[in-house]
Order: C-alpha cells, then structure tokens, then sequence
C-alpha cells in the first residue's frame, strides 16, 4: 500500500483528504502550515480531524509564514476557524515533538523510495526540508500536489492560492528533481460536492454529517466569492494517482512558477507547446520535463469515491479503489 504524508492546510478540502487517505492509503504522517488559516488552527483542526476518525496519525506542526514576506489570514473560504460548518471534537492527542520540516525528513529517511510526499497547503515546510536535506529529493517515491493552474486562477487571475501564498517555495519545491504530479484548479473544479450530495451526507451517520457540515459552509462561501454552484474538492484530487488513476489524466511537461512581483507572481507556467526544434531564435526553447500535469478528470465518478469514502467511514467497509 502506497505510504503518504500530506502536508496541509486543514481547510476543508484537506480534511477531505485526510479521510481519503486514511481510507485507502497508509497514511504515515500529517504535517501542517499557514494557509486557509493560522497555522495554530489549522494544526487544531488536524487533531480534531484524527480525533473525530478515530485515527492515531502522528501530527507535526509546520511554519507559520511564507519564505519571503507576511502573510494576512483572512479565512475568505475556510471561515474563522479555517473549518467553519462543522461542531468539532476536542483534539485527543498533541502535536509530535519534531517541527514539520524535521518530520518530513525524518519519515522520507524511514521510508527511503516508498513515500509519496502530499502538499495541499503552501509548499513551505517542504521547500525548507528540501534545502534543509538534500537527500530528500531522493528518498521520496514521489511529490503529488494540488495547487496552480493550466488557464485561470482563484486569488488573481492566474495564479492559485497555494502557489501563490508562497511562490519561492514553489519553486523550490518544481526544481528539485523528485518525481512530480500536480493538479491544479483547472481540474478541480471539476470535482465538486453539490447541494443534494450534502443532503445524502447529513442523512447519514456522524462523520458523514461534520464533513455535511463543512460542505455546507465551503459551498456557500464558493458561491458567494466565485460564483462557483459546488464545493470544489481540490485536495483529495492529489492523491488520486495512486488510489483511481484512471480518473484523472495526466500530461508531462515543464513547469515553471512566475516569481516576478507583477501580475502573473504565483503563476505556475506549463509550458504544452509541441515544439519540434530547440534552435529557433525568436522562440523560447522548451525545458526538460519536471511535472506530470493534470488536465482531464471524470469529475462526477471522483465525487462519488469521495463521497463512498466519507460516507462509508462509520462501518468500516472498505470501498472499492476501482470505480
Ligand atoms: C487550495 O487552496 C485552499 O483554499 C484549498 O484548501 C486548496 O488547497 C485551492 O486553491
Ligand atoms: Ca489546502
């Protein structure tokens, strides 16, 4: 079973795929940061997280600022708490002894050429861990991530939240040679939980009815800033390469994160050109290939095998990883 550790921003999406990934993968660690809130809460939500799903994941809590510069935490989305919608358990466990940089090591040294490295949050703790080990990039299976965008972005016109909160990490995180999956917006948008989904959630037992709980706060924000109809869940779209690859579809190619401080900063520039010749003067030569970029998905089919998961959570029958 393929060994996982996410790096998030609990945030309600994350907490989605923290419960997808407990439930097919063997999820070996959560490591928090800023993001959708304060890394105070979002760390609180990822132990209430493991509490309300019964799980004892070992949870490290990550940086609370982007490499470069202050960040404001509004909760736009995610509400004062980052995981408004939902009545959440007290935490039953603390937070590991080690900051999420040295975990992140720690368990990629433990678990050399297995682990699949997740970031659903701004890429710091994993920019600092690489730079802090340069054996990292060698330890890891492979680094799937969701964030960026192939066409339009949602915290300015091109480029994503994740990326764009912390875009010298980013870019960190896309030159350091370890295999590379990322999904961004342009896919996951197209997986979203609509207003009849979340009735089928709260009808169901109590996890089902928190995540039902969570929906309906994401949905309501999503409509009100992004005129969007459904809960887009962005970050369990990480993990689906190694759980239902089949729905989603990847292109390899090179990647490149806009660091400049205009308009396109935070911009994560795929480059899909066919290019035949490398020796043209006027135009830009491609670079080597550094990412496996997500650009179709079956979007109704995912949401289901999310949702089977969620909903399936209390009586412990394993859904299946086909669909
Ligand atoms: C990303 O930003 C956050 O709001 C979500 O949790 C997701 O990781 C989407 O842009
Ligand atoms: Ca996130």
């Amino acid at each position: 079973m393929t060994k996982i550790l996410i790096d998030c921003d609990p945030g309600h999406d994350d907490a989605v795929a923290i419960l997808y990934a407990a439930r097919h993968l063997d999820l070996v660690g959560i490591s928090t940061v800023y993001g959708n809130q304060s890394v105070e809460k979002t760390t609180r939500n990822a132990l209430s997280l493991v509490t309300l799903l019964g799980l004892d994941t070992p949870v490290a809590r990550g940086c609370e600022a982007p490499l470069t510069r202050v960040l404001a935490h509004g909760g736009d989305l995610h509400g004062k708490t980052g995981m408004d919608g939902a009545e959440m358990p007290a935490p039953r466990q603390d937070i590991v002894d080690a900051h999420a940089v040295d975990f992140i090591i720690e368990m990629a040294s433990r678990n050399r050429g297995e682990l699949v490295l997740c970031p659903v949050g701004p890429m710091t703790n994993v920019a600092l861990a690489l730079k802090k080990e340069p054996r990292l990039a060698g330890w890891l299976r492979a680094i799937s991530l969701m964030g960026g965008a192939t066409q339009i972005g949602n915290t300015t016109p091109v480029a994503e939240f994740n990326i764009w909160c912390d875009p010298e990490a980013a870019d960190i995180v896309f030159r350091a040679g370890v295999p590379m999956w990322m999904v961004g917006l342009n896919v996951t948008r197209q997986v979203g939980v609509t207003d009849a989904d979340i009735d089928r959630l709260m009808a169901a037992g109590p996890v089902a009815r928190a995540f039902g709980g969570l929906f309906n706060f994401f949905i309501s924000r999503l409509r009100e800033v992004h005129n969007l109809n459904s809960a887009s869940l962005h970050d369990p779209c990480a993990l689906v390469p190694f759980i239902v690859p089949e729905l989603i579809g990847y292109e390899e190619c090179p990647v490149e994160i806009a660091l400049d401080s205009g308009l396109t900063r935070g911009m994560t520039v795929c480059d899909f050109r066919r290019l035949t010749s490398k020796s043209l003067q006027n135009i830009r030569a491609k670079a080597p290939a550094n990412c496996h970029v997500a650009t179709s998905v079956e979007g109704r089919k995912l949401v289901e095998h999310i949702l089977n998961a969620i909903v399936s959570w209390e009586d412990g029958s394993m859904p299946s990883t086909t669909v």
